[in-house]
């Protein structure tokens, strides 16, 4: 087979998602690629590595012809909360590295899985089921990249007929590796200092509903997307992906479920407060479910209960 390499995958989703590839696909067929030098441990000894850069669309080309790569797994960027201290950065990387990304794949063409993100909406998007197609006009400069990522990835698509895919992710919820400093981190947070302490502060006010999924979902979706007929893909691209919607308050009840006594106190972080307020609550994806079958296995429940296990395993049985 061709094989699959995952670029970003030191990540929060790219470190299970090479992972559940290596399980699917072989693990000497998928190879993992970061600018970061060093991954998870599990990551580097699982299969190959190749440290690259993807803004150098040289090496990104000389690496995916040299390892005759079919498929490319997308994920190098920067999540909302650091974007916003950097935004020329936040620029510079988000759009820098997919487009240099796209150039190769017009150029050796191979099939690409892009992430967008709930964060491609805005504050005048309908917060509630918010359609497939909609108004986009985010007022994050993260946002902002997301929905010009998505725009190019159409236009490849449209103009030069590359196999780009994608979703858009809600905040993705895991017990891997921490998240890289976007505005849905307290939802992971929460789950370790409740395990750890008992007790948790966090940045959102306790009423504030978002979007979000459970990594194995997550994996679910990419590579269900990435199997799919293309024939059916009505849009290819930005296809909205839902599993469950809550808030800080609504998840501490869960939590208590298995922590009585689990308290949660509110220090509001007055910019990802304005992000995550211009967020939706719950996506329509009704396109995904007809398009390429897709439909979560999680729910909050199911959720809290097995990343309680999980971290409590690690942090108090040394597992
Ligand atoms: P992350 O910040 O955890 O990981 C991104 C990875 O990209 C890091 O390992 C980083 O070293 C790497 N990277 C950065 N610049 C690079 C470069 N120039 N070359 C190569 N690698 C580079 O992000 P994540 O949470 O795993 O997100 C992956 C994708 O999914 C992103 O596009 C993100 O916007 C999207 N997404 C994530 C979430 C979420 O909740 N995690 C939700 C919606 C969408
Ligand atoms: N989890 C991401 C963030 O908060 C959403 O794309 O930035």
């Amino acid at each position: 087979m061709k094989k699959i390499l995952v670029i970003g995958a030191g990540g929060q989703i790219g470190t299970e998602l090479t992972a559940y590839l290596r399980e699917i696909y072989g693990a000497k067929n998928v190879i993992a690629s970061d600018i970061r030098a060093t991954l998870h441990p599990d990551l580097m000894e699982g299969g190959p590595f190749i440290r690259m850069d993807a803004m150098d669309s040289r090496q990104v080309y000389q690496v995916i012809q040299r390892e005759k790569a079919g498929q490319v797994y997308f994920l190098a960027a920067i999540l909302s909360a650091v974007c916003e201290k950097n935004p020329e950065m936040a620029w510079d990387v988000n759009m820098g590295c997919l487009n240099s990304v796209l150039r190769v794949a017009h150029e050796l063409k191979f099939r690409m899985f892009v992430p967008s993100s709930i964060g491609a909406f805005g504050s005048t998007t309908p917060k509630h089921n918010t359609p497939q197609l909609t108004i986009q006009r985010p007022n994050s400069i993260y946002g902002v990249t997301k929905v010009a990522g998505e725009l190019l990835c159409d236009y490849y698509h449209d103009k030069y007929g590359v196999d780009v895919r994608g979703v858009r992710y809600p905040g993705i919820i895991s017990n891997v590796v921490p998240p890289g400093g976007g505005t849905t981190d307290y939802a992971v947070d929460i789950y370790h200092k409740a395990v750890k302490y008992k007790t948790f502060t966090s940045y959102l006010k306790e009423d504030t509903f978002l979007d979000m999924m459970y990594m194995p979902d997550a994996l679910k979706a990419a590579v269900s997307l990435m199997e799919a007929d293309h024939d059916k893909l009505h849009f290819h691209n930005a296809y909205n992906v839902s599993a469950m919607s809550f808030s800080p308050k609504m998840q501490a009840e869960a939590i208590r479920k298995h922590i009585p006594g689990f308290t949660v106190r509110y220090d509001i972080d007055p910019v990802r407060q304005c992000i995550a307020d211009s967020w939706p609550d719950i996506m329509d994806d009704s396109a995904a479910r007809h398009d390429w079958g897709w439909s979560p296995d999680h729910d909050l429940g199911s959720m809290t209960k097995e990343m309680i296990e999980v971290l409590n395993d690690r942090f108090h049985k040394g597992k």
